[in-house]
């Protein structure tokens, strides 16, 4: 029996900088941004959004469609969550109406989260095909200002459903995967900003590249070329291009030309190089950017998906696109939501990010920004409250 991803959804916040004005500001070549890391503009999010609104924006559209009533089960992939004890999931569970018997759990690995949640909703799906499940990938990338970090900051959310027959992806049930633990990226607990050994940290997420895809290919005997499309995670997209080489160089295959490198990996890059990280979201960012953009037809053939989270946690793993996929993306959606953005200036993006959630037992009421479907209306007495605009 077929199991994997049924649909997929993608959210990021309605305003960004553009990095030619970070650039600027920092006294930098835009082109280090541009080329370098390959990247073009972050997602800023306004006060009233955070790691809830962004997944429960993402997820409301696959619910409208498929309605709520067989979702037993959310899981919440997420390192910028916003409760110590309860799930980001719980908000969206009840923004969403979502059936109460359903186990509603927030998972953290870093950006690993979300394949940690894909891979426990499969599981679900083989033990009870009837029923689906969701998981929701949402993460707010924020690094000190001025830092190396800071150009690769962004955020968004994905929301996938997980279900037998998937009408986009089967995922295949062998992989690869890698535990260590390092302090390449970590964020205290009393902390905003992530902590980062920049330079250590793309090597690591390269030696359990490594590591993982020497497993995945000797558990199923396969090659790289019998791989349609690689999906790896994105902390900026040269990082993408970068593992592809690594891969090829394992490989010992002749190192890939510059228009190799744009047709296994280009459409895959699209949506994040103008959103910056997503952390948790990131890998399926670039799995929904893939499907919406590739010019091919990939029904049928194998893709891989390569995840990374500091710290650090690690997954090889493929799937099959399914035949006749594209009329259930929601390309259009994605591509008007990114076009539509309300572009900040340095000096706006500066004071939303020195913004500090109050933390006194007070009534704070926010001024309302461009959101999704949902935007945190205020903070009373400790308790989050959140509200649908549409
Ligand atoms: P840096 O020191 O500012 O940049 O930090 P650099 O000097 O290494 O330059 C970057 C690239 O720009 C280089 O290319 C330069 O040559 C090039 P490369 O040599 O790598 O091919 N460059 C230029 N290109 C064109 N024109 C120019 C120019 N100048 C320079 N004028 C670093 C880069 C990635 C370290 C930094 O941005 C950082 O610390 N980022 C955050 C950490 C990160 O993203 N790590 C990635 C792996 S870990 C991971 O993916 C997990 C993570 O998502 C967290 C999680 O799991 O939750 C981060």
């Amino acid at each position: 029996m077929n199991v994997g991803i049924d649909l997929i959804s993608f959210q990021t916040a309605q305003y960004f900088l553009d990095l030619r004005t970070l650039a600027q500001t920092r006294g930098v070549d835009p082109e280090k941004y541009y080329q370098g890391l390959g990247q073009e503009k972050m997602a800023v999010p306004p006060p009233d959004e955070d790691s809830v609104t962004l997944g429960a924006s993402a997820a409301r559209v696959l619910v409208d469609q498929v309605g709520a009533q067989d979702i037993e089960l959310l899981l919440f992939g997420t390192e910028s969550g916003v409760d110590q004890s309860k799930s980001a999931g719980l908000f969206v569970h009840g923004l969403l109406n979502l059936p109460r018997r359903c186990r509603v759990i927030e998972l953290k690995e870093a950006c690993y989260a979300g394949t940690a949640g894909l891979q426990l909703a499969l599981a679900m799906v083989r033990l009870a095909p009837q029923k689906k499940a969701l998981v929701i990938c949402a993460d707010v990338a924020r690094y000190d200002l001025g830092s190396p970090g800071e150009p690769t900051q962004g955020c968004g959310a994905v929301a996938l459903l997980i279900s037998a027959q998937p009408r986009l992806l089967a995922v295949d049930a062998e992989a690869g995967f890698h535990a260590e633990n390092v302090m390449d990226f970590w964020r205290p607990n009393y902390r905003t900003e992530a902590l980062v050994d920049g330079k250590y940290s793309t090597l690591v997420y390269l030696s359990t590249l490594v590591q993982t895809w020497r497993q995945y290919r000797e558990f199923t005997g396969r090659k790289l070329t019998d791989l349609a499309r690689c999906c790896f995670h994105l902390p900026f997209t040269r990082m993408a291009e970068k593992a592809y080489i690594r891969l090829c160089r394992e490989e010992k295959i002749p190192e890939p030309a510059a228009e190799e490198i744009r047709h296994i990996l280009g459409p895959s890059l699209v949506y994040n190089r103008q959103t910056g990280n997503t952390y948790a979201a990131s890998l399926y960012e670039g799995l929904a950017a893939l499907l919406d953009n590739d010019p091919q037809d990939l029904g049928d053939r194998r893709i891989s998906l390569f995840s990374y989270g500091s710290g650090c946690m690690a997954e090889f793993f493929s799937g099959i696109v399914q035949p006749g996929y594209r009329q259930y993306l929601m390309a259009d959606r994605h591509r008007e939501m990114l076009a539509g953005r309300t572009e900040l200036t340095y000096r706006q993006y500066e004071d939303i990010f020195r913004y500090q959630v109050p933390e006194d037992d007070g009534d704070h009421v926010f001024a309302p920004y461009r959101t999704g479907y949902y935007r945190l209306q205020g903070i009373k007495k400790h308790v989050r409250c959140y509200q649908s605009i549409a």
